[in-house]
């Protein structure tokens, strides 16, 4: 484990199996569509790539970079987008992918954005949901798991750009942000 890592949370087995999971039940739901899965920048690209890889559809990927937080660990609430969607979304079933809902104001103002340019249905799926700290009335369609109001690391997840390699989700020490 590494030094700054408190406690694992959830194994590299533990993701590998829930992740599935998920990519089954969007194969299921989503059945003879071909939706657009947005993926959110940096924080979902190891969720992302993995979840693709579980949903047996025609389905293709797109990514967009949000900044909301700068590198600090709370929420600034300000969004800004950096890197736009490369197609036009009129009449696409989107799925946004999230490595984590906290305030749900990133996730809130992009859906937000996405609707006002016609897509036919938005949902959300996010490997983690962290309830607690909720802020825009926002709740994901499809979550890994929930957490407590810790701040983790892993798995794409940094603390000021490090710790994404991390092959499992971790609570960071307190220490290393204090
Ligand atoms: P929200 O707009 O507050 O919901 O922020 C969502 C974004 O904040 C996520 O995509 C993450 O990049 C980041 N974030 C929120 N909580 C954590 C955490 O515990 N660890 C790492 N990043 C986090
Ligand atoms: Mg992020």
């Amino acid at each position: 484990m590494h030094k700054d890592v408190e406690e694992i949370l959830y194994s590299e087995d533990v993701l590998k199996k829930r992740v599935a999971e998920l990519g089954a039940e969007i194969t299921k739901d989503y059945a003879g569509k071909s939706p657009l899965l947005v993926g959110v920048l940096k924080g979902s690209f190891i969720f992302m790539a993995d979840l693709v890889r579980s949903i047996d559809l025609p389905a293709t990927v797109e990514f967009m970079v949000v900044s909301s937080y700068g590198s600090g660990t709370v929420t600034s609430g300000a969004v800004q987008i950096i890197k736009d969607l490369e197609q036009d979304v009129g009449g696409k079933d989107i799925l946004i992918i999230e490595d984590i809902l906290d305030s749900g104001n990133t996730l809130s103002y992009l859906k937000g954005i996405l609707e006002q340019r016609g897509a036919a249905s938005i949902k959300i799926c996010t490997l983690l949901d962290k309830p607690a700290r909720r802020k825009a009335p926002i709740t994901p369609d499809y979550s890994g798991f929930e957490v407590e109001d810790k701040f983790i690391v892993g798995y794409g997840l940094d603390y000021a750009e490090k710790y994404r390699n991390l092959p499992y989700i971790g609570v960071l020490a307190p220490r290393c942000y204090q």
